[in-house]
């Protein structure tokens, strides 16, 4: 069952600097949601809240009405969110498989460590994880890599195999954080036709962070457009791109980059 995901006032503060200020939005269960935002909007800080890795100064986060603001991150990954993050956080010493295997930790007892010490796999369920990897590898033209070291391989790979293991935890709720950045024009098809897959059936709900608005036209029923950490409009990513107060936010920080 997908996700509905609830914000209400949510702020950040860290000392003296604000990251985020009364950002609020719902996200329907079942929609591909775009956050968009100039680099230093707050995104990856909105996000951090969301999957508890920050705890908001104030405000409200809520999955199925239930209140999860301030929440530790295997609490939430328990209560249905995966995410991926902006730089790829894998287990470089560890191989592919063994990364995608992780995802389903809260599923699993044991760890990387006895996983990869190649034995063969004694419980029933350790034997149905490594399966379904493996399978959400193949189903990715990602088979060849299974066991490949993860520091063997490119950005977008890391990237790929990031997607695969979240969705080893069968997530509700899915945060991608600029799941297309570096990838190349090839592998930006691939992502869209996977998110296109996971969300065919209204039964995952996904929220992503991106700049490259080919993908957020293409993925998302609605988008909030997030500027010095508020929310500047909410509409369809084709409201969002005709918008002057977007485009000028956008330009004024290419025009800020081009001066430092
Ligand atoms: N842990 C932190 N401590 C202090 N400032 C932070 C912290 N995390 C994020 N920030 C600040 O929050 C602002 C927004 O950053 P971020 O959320 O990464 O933006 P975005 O993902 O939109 O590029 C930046 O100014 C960043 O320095
Ligand atoms: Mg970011």
């Amino acid at each position: 069952m997908a996700a509905r995901l609830t914000l209400a006032d949510v702020n950040l503060r860290f000392g003296g600097v604000t990251v985020l200020t009364d950002v609020g939005f719902e996200v329907e269960p079942g929609q591909v949601f775009g956050l968009v935002g100039p680099n230093g909007a707050g995104k990856t800080s909105l996000f951090n809240c969301i999957s508890g890795h920050y705890k908001p100064t104030s405000g409200s986060i809520r999955i199925d009405g239930e209140e999860v603001a301030g929440s530790a991150p295997s609490t939430l990954n328990k209560r249905g969110l995966a995410r991926t993050f902006q730089h790829p956080a894998l287990q470089l010493n560890h191989t592919v498989l063994e990364n995608v295997m992780l995802g389903s930790h809260t599923r699993l007892p044991g760890g990387p460590l006895t996983w990869s010490l190649r034995l063969p796999p004694t419980g029933r369920r350790e034997r149905e994880v490594r399966d379904e990897a493996m399978t959400m590898l193949e189903d990715q033209g990602l088979g060849w890599a299974a066991h490949s070291r993860a520091d063997e391989l490119s950005h977008g790979l890391h990237k790929a195999i990031e997607l695969c293991r979240a969705r080893m935890s069968h997530p509700s709720l899915l945060l991608l954080d600029e799941p297309a950045a570096g990838l190349s024009h090839g592998e930006v098809e691939q992502l869209m036709a996977t998110v296109r897959h996971l969300t065919r059936n209204g039964e995952l709900t996904v929220v992503i962070v991106e700049h490259n608005m080919g993908l957020i036209s293409a993925l998302t029923d609605s988008v909030v457009i997030l500027n010095y950490g508020s929310k500047l409009m909410q509409g369809t990513a084709a409201e969002a791109q005709a918008d002057p107060r977007v485009i000028e936010a956008y330009i004024g920080t290419e025009a800020a980059d081009d001066v430092a």
